[in-house]
C-alpha cells in the first residue's frame, strides 16, 4: 500500500448537499453535528450549500435548536459565532417525498444557487436520512428531478440495506437503473470510526504484527459488543430487528473482516473492498452449528431494570427476539484454517464496550512455558485504545513474571489533535468521492448470504428458546472464555 491514507481527490467548490428527512432523529443526532464539526475544524469548504428537505413545517432555526445539544465543542473555540456562520449555508425546502412539486422547488433552489456561483459542472450530494420504506421513492425522484446531468451526483444511504439476502438484493435492483455503483454511498457508520479505519494501518504498517497474525501463532479471534442498556423505548424497532441484524451482520462483521483479511493489493476503494469480499467468501453460511449462546435479557437481579418483555414498546409478549448472541465459526484459508472466530453481542449487559481481541497461543515449552499468552486488543468504544498484554519480570530480587500492557490510549497520545467522529469522516469521504469506507453491493451480498440461514433458523417455526439472563449481568451462562 502507498503511504497516503486515502485517495487524493480534489474537493469541488460550490457543492450542494441535500438532506432528505432533515427533521428526523439521525439528522439531528449525527448529520448536522458532523457537518458543523467539519465546518468548525475547517474541513467543510465554506462554498458548500446545505439544503434541508422534509414534509414538516419547520425552519432552519428549529433544526439548529434540535441539533445543538449533539454538537461537539471544536478544538479552536468560538463555536457560537461559527454556528451562526455555518447556518448561513443552510436553507430549508418543505415538500412531500412522493410527488414532484417539492422536488421542483428543490431544483429551483439548487439551480439558482449554482447559477449565482457560475457553476458549470454541478456536484450534488443527496443524503437519504429517511426511513428505508421510502428510500426508493426518494431515489427515484432525485433521478427524475434533481440529478446533476452535466456533473457529479452522489447518493448517501443509511442502513438497513434489506433484512435478509433476498430483500437486500431487491433493494439493489431498485437502485440499479437509477444510479451507477460509484454514485451510491452505503453507510456502515463503524467504518467511519477513526480506530476502525486504523486497523489496516496497524496490521500492515507493523511487519512484526502482520507476520505473527496467523494460525501458527493465534489461538482465537474474538469480537465483543456489549451495551449496558436494553431496547427501552425502541422495542418496536428492535423486536423486528434483533441483535444479529442490529450489529452483527454489519458492524461486527466489518471489524472482523478488517482484522482478518489479506493485505489489499493497493490503497484504493476497490482493492480494499475486493480483499474484504475475498475474505468473506472463505466463510461458510452460518447455521445452528455455529451457535454458542442465544439470550434475551430478563429483569435485573435487584428488580430495578425491566426485562425485555416488560418493555411497553415490545408488543409481542411472547417474543423470542434475541438481545444476546454468541457465534463461533471458521475462516477457510491458509492464514486462518482451524482458528476459532468468535463473535458476541448483547444488550442489557454489565459493560459498555466494543472490542476485538487477538489471543495468541500459549507456549508449551521453553524457560517460561505455560506463561500467560499475549493478547492484542483494540477497544473501539467507549475509549479508543490499543494494547498488547506483555510478560515481564516483576520488580525486585526474584524473577516472578508480571503481566503489563503495552498501551496506546488515543486520548493520551493525541491530546491536542482533532480526531474526527465517524460521521465526520464518512461525509468528508463522500464529498471527496472516496468510497473505501462505504459498503459495496457484493460485500452486502456475501454478508447476507452468511447470516440469512442463521436468521431463518432463529426466527423460524423451530426457533430455539433464548436463555433469559439478568439485565446488567455478563450474559447467558456457558459463553466461551
Ligand atoms: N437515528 C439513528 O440514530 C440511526 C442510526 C443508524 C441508521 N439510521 C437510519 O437512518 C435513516 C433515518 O433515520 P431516523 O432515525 O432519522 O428516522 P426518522 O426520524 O424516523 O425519520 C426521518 C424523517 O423522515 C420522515 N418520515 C418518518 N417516517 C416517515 C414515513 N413513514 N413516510 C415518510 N416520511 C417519513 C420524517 O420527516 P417529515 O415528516 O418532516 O418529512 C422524519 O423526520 C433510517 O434509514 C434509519 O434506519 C438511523
Ligand atoms: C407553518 O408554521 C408557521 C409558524 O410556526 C405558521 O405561521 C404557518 O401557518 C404554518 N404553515 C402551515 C401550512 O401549517
Ligand atoms: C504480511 O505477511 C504476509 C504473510 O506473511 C506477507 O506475504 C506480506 O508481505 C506481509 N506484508 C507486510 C506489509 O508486512
Ligand atoms: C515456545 O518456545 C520454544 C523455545 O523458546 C520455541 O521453540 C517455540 O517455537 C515456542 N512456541 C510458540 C508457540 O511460541
Amino acid at each position: 500500500m502507498t503511504q497516503s491514507a486515502s485517495e487524493p481527490v480534489a474537493f469541488k467548490k460550490d457543492t450542494v448537499l441535500v438532506i432528505f428527512g432533515a427533521s428526523g432523529d439521525l439528522a439531528k443526532k449525527e448529520t448536522f453535528p458532523a457537518l458543523f464539526g467539519l465546518y468548525s475544524e475547517g474541513a467543510l469548504d465554506p462554498s458548500t450549500k446545505i439544503i434541508c428537505y422534509a414534509r414538516s413545517n419547520i425552519t432552519v432555526q428549529k433544526i439548529r435548536e434540535m441539533c445543538l445539544p449533539y454538537c461537539r465543542k471544536s478544538t479552536t473555540g468560538n463555536d457560537e459565532a461559527k454556528m451562526k456562520e455555518f447556518f448561513k449555508m443552510v436553507s430549508y425546502v418543505q415538500g412531500a417525498y412522493d410527488t414532484d412539486d417539492g422536488y421542483i422547488r428543490l431544483r429551483d433552489e439548487i439551480e439558482s444557487f449554482e447559477a449565482e456561483r457560475g457553476v458549470t459542472e454541478p456536484h450534488r450530494v443527496f443524503y437519504l436520512a429517511v426511513p428505508p420504506s421510502i428510500f426508493l421513492t426518494v431515489a427515484g425522484q432525485v433521478k427524475k428531478n434533481v440529478y446533476a446531468e452535466n456533473g457529479i451526483t452522489r447518493v448517501i444511504v443509511e442502513k438497513p440495506f434489506g433484512d435478509d439476502l433476498e430483500s437486500s438484493r431487491e433493494m439493489q435492483k431498485g437502485f440499479k437503473p437509477l444510479f451507477r455503483p460509484e454514485e451510491i454511498f452505503k453507510i456502515d457508520h463503524f467504518l467511519g470510526k477513526d480506530d476502525v479505519r486504523r486497523l489496516l494501518t496497524v496490521r500492515f504498517a507493523n511487519p512484526f504484527l502482520n507476520q505473527s497474525w496467523n494460525k501458527d501463532n493465534i489461538e482465537s479471534v474474538q469480537v465483543w459488543f456489549k451495551e449496558p442498556f436494553g431496547a427501552e423505548g425502541r422495542g418496536g424497532f428492535f423486536d423486528s430487528t434483533g441483535i444479529i441484524r442490529d450489529v452483527m451482520q454489519n458492524h461486527l462483521l466489518q471489524i472482523l473482516t478488517l482484522a482478518t483479511m489479506e493485505e489489499p493489493v493497493a490503497n484504493n476503494a476497490d482493492a480494499i473492498r475486493d480483499a474484504k469480499v475475498d475474505l468473506l467468501k472463505c466463510m461458510e453460511p452460518l447455521g445452528p452449528e455455529n451457535i454458542v449462546a442465544l439470550g434475551q435479557y430478563g429483569r435485573s437481579v435487584d428488580g430495578t431494570k425491566p426485562s425485555y418483555l416488560d418493555d411497553d414498546t415490545v408488543l409481542n409478549k411472547k417474543s423470542k427476539c434475541l438481545t444476546f448472541t454468541e457465534l463461533t465459526f471458521a475462516i477457510h484459508n491458509d492464514r486462518w484454517e482451524g482458528v476459532p472466530i468468535v463473535m458476541r453481542a448483547g444488550k442489557g449487559l454489565d459493560e459498555d464496550r466494543v472490542e476485538i481481541r487477538i489471543k495468541y497461543k500459549k507456549n508449551t515449552s521453553g524457560m517460561f512455558k505455560g506463561c500467560t499468552p499475549n493478547e492484542f486488543v483494540i477497544h473501539f468504544h467507549p475509549k479508543p485504545t490499543i494494547y498488547m498484554t506483555f510478560n515481564t519480570k516483576a520488580p525486585g530480587f526474584d524473577d516472578k513474571l508480571h503481566q503489563i500492557n503495552l498501551d496506546m490510549t488515543y486520548a493520551q497520545e493525541y491530546k491536542k489533535d482533532w480526531v474526527p467522529e465517524a460521521y465526520e469522516c464518512l461525509i468528508k469521504d463522500a464529498f471527496l468521492g472516496n468510497s473505501a469506507n462505504y459498503v459495496r453491493d457484493d460485500e452486502l451480498d456475501v454478508s447476507w448470504a452468511l447470516f440469512t440461514p442463521l436468521l431463518k433458523y432463529v426466527e423460524g417455526p423451530n426457533a430455539p428458546e433464548p436463555e433469559i439472563y439478568p439485565y446488567g449481568s455478563t450474559g447467558p451462562k456457558g459463553i466461551l472464555e
